[in-house]
């Protein structure tokens, strides 16, 4: 394991563990002006909801580690606290890393990148029109967590508007998170697609309480077959089926063909491998009557 004290190293080597590390981060496509009215628009991935009442999002703008100087986007939200912040798709993603290019204040990335502006309706700055989700905010607070390059700048802001395009929405009008297809930052060049394989779901945990991993018989919680994953699912039920369910699933004919063959180590093992089988179809009862009958 390896084992770092941030102060031990510089900051721009540790900078790379730490993004490298908190990975994906979503990001912040964040439209600013200044105090003259002159438009920018930059990503920053150190970004988040932080609650839905008040709606609230942050990000982050650090002072640059090279010369300690601070990004426009800070300054503009200090000289005219309103930000709006786009959501930002894979379709947008390489004119988005155009936007970070750091040209000087008073450039507006909007033409650097070639998206387009469209006017916000309760605040000054422009909405993103090429982004699927935009959000108009009021910059409630900024705070400074230091004052050396590297430092970051909370930025507070209080969601006034959300736009979403109708067309990524589902048939019950949720957002579908295929039709976002969002993008995430990851450590140095990389990104990451929500999209296709990528995106998978987990049921909420069981609202009666699932009986927990330390609950389960010791031969299922220390298979050599079951994965931290296939416990999770198993440990989610609230109970365990009745003794009558197990007997009777005993006359399942594949599960009965395990039962007649092989010795006791060779019977648990297919079992597991037939329960494992169970809990990726999503077939957790069955998984429990398949594991019950060693
Ligand atoms: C995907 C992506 C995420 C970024 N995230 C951040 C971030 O969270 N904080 C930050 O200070 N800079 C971040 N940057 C770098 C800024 O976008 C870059 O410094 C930009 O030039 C700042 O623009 P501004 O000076 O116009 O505000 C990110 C860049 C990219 C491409």
């Amino acid at each position: 394991m390896k084992t770092i004290r941030p102060s031990a190293l510089d900051v721009s080597e540790f900078h790379s563990y730490f993004l490298g590390a908190v990975a994906p981060r979503p990001i912040a496509f964040v439209s600013t002006v200044d105090a003259r009215g002159q438009v920018n628009l930059s990503p920053f991935s150190c970004f988040n909801t932080f609650g839905s009442n008040p709606p609230i999002l942050i990000f982050s703008a650090t002072r640059r580690v090279r010369d300690n100087t601070t990004k426009d986007t800070l300054d503009n939200v200090i000289e005219h606290p309103e930000a709006v912040i786009n959501i930002v798709s894979y379709d947008m993603a390489e004119q988005m890393s155009l936007a970070s290019t750091e040209y000087q204040k008073g450039v507006n990335e909007f033409e650097k990148s070639g998206l387009n502006e469209l006017p916000s309706e309760v605040v000054k700055p422009p909405r993103v029109k090429e982004a699927k989700v935009s959000f108009e905010c009021k910059v409630n607070q900024v705070m400074p967590m230091g004052t050396e390059g590297g430092a970051g700048n909370l930025i507070i802001c209080e969601v006034l508007l959300m736009h979403i395009q109708e067309s990524i929405l589902d048939a019950n009008g949720k957002i579908d998170p295929f039709k976002l297809d969002a993008v995430g930052r990851l450590g140095g060049d990389w990104y990451v697609r929500a999209s296709g394989s990528s995106l998978f779901e987990i049921e909420k945990p069981n609202r009666n309480m699932g009986i927990g991993v330390d609950q389960l018989p010791l031969a299922i919680r220390h298979s050599d077959i079951l994965t931290g994953n296939d416990l999770g699912k198993l440990a989610n039920v609230a109970s365990l089926p009745d003794e009558a369910s197990i007997r009777s699933y005993a006359d399942d004919p594949e599960v009965n063909a395990i039962l007649v063959s092989g010795d006791t180590a060779q019977r648990q093992r297919a079992l597991h491998l037939k329960a494992r089988e169970f809990l990726s179809n999503g077939e957790i009862k069955k998984a429990w009557l398949t594991l019950l009958q060693s």
